[in-house]
């Protein structure tokens, strides 16, 4: 099972006050956000940009590509670059033409100017120092290529969490209260990985739209009234467009 999946809650159009969220929540009635998948919105773009004989760039792509084999346009180019080659190798056979192992932040010069894409789902929380990283994501896109990112909120729920309790900790209970394989659990640092900051990141692009998800509930599915509160909050943040606390970030740039 997906770890951020729950398909035993239904979503409310029109959630009210946020008493009501709270209520209705305590029911298993999440907000009109929570009906579609949760990366669907990444999954929506990365589909739309596929074009066939492009060459992809997939950061941190480790044992799960984002794209699969299956799902890739014709003559597509796919390589994927993770700082464990261990990671690369666990992904199913004939997921990669090339495998680079390396840290996104140390710039690769047989890389640059390569990819009309870059793809990169739930990895920029784990890099440091970002600015480094995302320069060298640029560097690596033809001119006019797209790069497209999912990452956590440093200022999430989660992601204090994250950094407060000894790693050891969060590996338990993320196991233990989420569900989640500790294999595929990494350090993370956040750093810049907030609205403001990562807005900060884009003044070398031609392009750079920062979009704040708000979709952290489904790390609070073990117990109904924890979820209750956390989703309250979540609404709240919304509500008053707290975009630093966003718990998700999909960044849509164009090089
Ligand atoms: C949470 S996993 C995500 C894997 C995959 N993208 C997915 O969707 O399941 C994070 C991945 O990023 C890789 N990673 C962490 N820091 C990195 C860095 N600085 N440069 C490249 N890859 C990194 C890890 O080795 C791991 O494979």
């Amino acid at each position: 099972m997906d770890f951020l999946t729950n398909s035993a809650l239904t979503t409310d159009a029109d959630p009210g006050s946020l008493l009501s969220v709270l209520t209705r929540a305590l029911r298993g009635h999440m907000p009109e956000r929570y009906s579609d998948y949760w990366r669907e919105a990444f999954d929506a773009r990365v589909r739309e940009a596929l074009v066939p004989g492009m060459r992809i760039l997939d950061v941190g792509s480790g044992r799960k590509p984002t794209v699969a084999r299956d799902q890739r346009p014709p003559g597509c180019v796919y390589v994927g670059l993770d700082l464990s080659a261990k990671e690369l190798q666990a992904a199913p056979t004939g997921s990669y033409d090339e495998m680079v192992t390396g840290d996104i932040s140390h710039r690769v010069p047989e890389l640059e100017d390569r990819f009309d894409l870059v793809l990169s789902f739930q990895v920029f929380e784990h890099v440091k120092p970002l600015e480094s990283a995302m320069e060298n994501v640029r560097s690596y896109l033809r001119p006019g290529g797209r790069a497209l990112l999912h990452l956590s909120g440093a200022f999430s729920v989660f992601g204090i969490l994250n950094r407060l309790l000894p790693h050891g900790v969060g590996i338990f209970l993320l196991k233990h209260l989420v569900g989640r394989d500790p294999d595929t659990i990494f350090p993370a640092h956040y750093d810049r990985c907030w609205y403001r900051a990562l807005k900060q990141l884009g003044g070398h692009w031609s392009y750079f739209e920062v979009l704040p998800r708000w979709r952290g509930a489904s790390y609070f599915g073990f117990s109904r009234v924890v979820r209750a509160v956390y989703v309250t909050y979540e609404e709240w943040t919304v509500r008053s467009r707290q975009v630093n606390l966003a718990p998700y970030y999909l960044v849509d740039a164009a090089a």
